[in-house]
């Protein structure tokens, strides 16, 4: 029997996960670490971290398995998107990593927007300038930290610094590099137009790779650290959500996901670069090799229900405490008992502004119809519904640029609430589908390190012999036409708002 590892270095943990050849569980390990906000916008964290975790997690999956780890043949990585991580020439991590969720760069956007033209912007990467992205955040060092950007030699993402520790290759994957808007999206590879553009050395970016490729083997030092063999090839890997896709086996036109994590996202698999020109929704190289991928993305997903269930559901909480169960169980039972549209209550799930469809980051929460008639579960049927609302923004818009939906893979921790399957596949008007594993990210990476060392043929039919769906939500027609009409108005909601939150961005409080 031959293994294969799967390390999603995710925000708030790193999940290790050793399947079988079968791409069966045998172990898993996680370990969590701290998010940084020295400032309102600023998220950091630190690589060291996200090391001592992988290595950690590595070394409690080899001990709790007992295989021999010279029939580990491949591990892929995975990983949160676009966070920057600066090295020096002793490979000496620089500062702490920017990451995805930090918003800091507004002015440095405006730059690149500026250097590069907003057409020819979008022509090449694929995107706007966006705060999220990489590109934005090394200028931003570079004009607010001019000491440490002189110090630079490497400029890594995530999970690519966990391949530099492992391997000793500085090298990414084409999925995880689109994000960071200094590729060229439609050609897979460097663009040197934005990198002249923008006075970034190509010398400081890593060995592009498809995802399945070996980028590696595992040093001697990391063998000694985790009981690894140093036959263990290191793969290419991919973006989280490019690897998740692959754990949900979206890989062919027609199939898509939605995750329900902190933030959610609609992803359609896409075998040409289709590019939305107005910029609502990323376009990024997939794993699958030669294609790409659609996706939009809310940026308060499970954050909306967790903000809410954190400040307002006390009750909830002790009484899953109580009970040894989970409190969104508790939750889920209650909201099944309310009505389509909550008893005409909406609410929009701008918590932290919104990337699709308004790439707004001064828009904020709302509940709009509130009346003496609700009760808490009214209002966490709605949180749910309006962040539903979002997806479907997300959904329209892949469906208007072509991709052609049939059916919805959905993952997550949202995912597994039944009650929000249903809502999805209602306001969808397509069935919507689990599978039988929740690796998601891990497992997507795994396959592509069977594949890179040539256990399996390709991605595609790795896929067919190993993912299986298990649960199935079918649309109701009267819940469809129900949301419909307050997906209108919901969106009316965002346009007779945006001029005024603007105003409340610039109180003066
Ligand atoms: C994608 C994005 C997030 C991160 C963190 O554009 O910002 O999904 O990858 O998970």
């Amino acid at each position: 029997m031959k293994y294969l590892i799967g390390i999603d270095i995710g925000t708030s943990a790193t999940k290790t996960v050793l399947f079988d050849e079968k791409c069966n569980v045998i172990a898993s390990a996680s370990q969590e670490y701290p998010l940084y906000q020295p400032h309102n916008g600023w998220a950091e964290q630190e690589p060291e971290d996200w090391y001592n975790a992988v290595v950690y997690t590595l070394k409690a999956v080899v001990d709790k398995s007992r295989v021999n780890s010279e029939d580990i043949l491949g591990i892929g990585l995975s990983g949160q998107m676009h966070g920057l991580v600066m090295l020096d020439e002793n490979n000496e991590v620089i500062r702490p990593s920017i990451i995805w969720c930090d918003q800091r760069t507004a002015k440095e956007c405006n730059d690149i927007t500026e250097l590069v033209g907003a057409d020819r912007l979008i022509e090449i990467t694929a995107n706007p300038a966006l705060t999220g992205f990489t590109a934005s955040k090394i200028l931003w060092v570079r004009n607010n930290e001019p000491e440490n950007y002189a110090k630079c030699r490497h400029i890594l993402l995530p999970k690519d610094y966990i391949r530099f520790k492992l391997t000793g290759e500085y090298a990414t994957d084409v999925s995880d590099a689109s994000g960071m808007q200094l590729l060229d999206v439609p050609n897979r590879c460097w663009s040197d137009e934005i990198l002249e553009k923008l006075g970034i050395d190509k010398a400081y970016l890593g060995r592009l790779y498809e995802s399945p490729e070996i980028t590696g083997y595992i040093t001697k030092e990391i063998a000694e650290l985790t009981g690894l063999s140093c036959k263990t090839a290191v793969v290419a890997g991919a973006g989280d959500n490019a690897a998740a896709a692959i754990g949900t086996g979206i890989v062919s036109d027609g199939k898509a996901f939605t995750t329900i994590g902190t933030s959610g996202v609609v992803y359609a698999h896409t075998s040409q670069p289709s590019i939305d020109k107005k910029g609502r929704v990323h376009t990024f190289c997939c794993a699958v090799p030669g294609c790409w991928h659609v996706m939009g993305v809310t940026q308060a997903a499970g954050l909306s229900l967790k903000w809410f269930k954190d400040n307002f559901c006390q009750d909830y909480i002790e009484r899953a405490e109580k009970l040894g169960c989970d409190v969104y169980s508790l939750i889920n039972k209650d909201i099944d008992d309310i009505p389509t549209g909550s008893g005409r209550l909406i609410y929009l799930p701008y918590l932290m502004g919104e990337r699709t469809p308004h790439l707004d980051a001064d828009c904020r929460g709302v509940f709009f119809g509130l009346s003496g008639i609700h009760t808490k579960a009214h209002l966490l049927r709605a949180v749910m519904e309006g962040v539903s609302f979002s997806l479907t923004d997300c959904k329209d818009i892949l469906t208007e640029m072509g991709a052609d939906i049939n059916e919805m893979m959905v993952c997550g921790g949202g995912g597994n609430s039944p009650v929000w399957r249903q809502m999805l596949a209602d306001m969808y008007n397509c069935n919507v589908k689990t599978i039988d594993s929740k690796e998601g990210p891990a497992l997507g990476v795994a396959i592509l390190a069977g594949v890179g060392t040539g256990l399996y043929e390709s991605v595609e039919s790795a896929c067919a012999s190993f993912i299986h769906e298990k649960a199935i939500s079918v649309p109701n027609r009267e819940n469809n036409s129900k949301y419909n009409d307050i997906h209108k108005l919901y969106k009316r909601l965002y346009t007779s708002l945006k001029e005024d939150y603007k105003a409340l961005a610039e109180l003066e409080l």
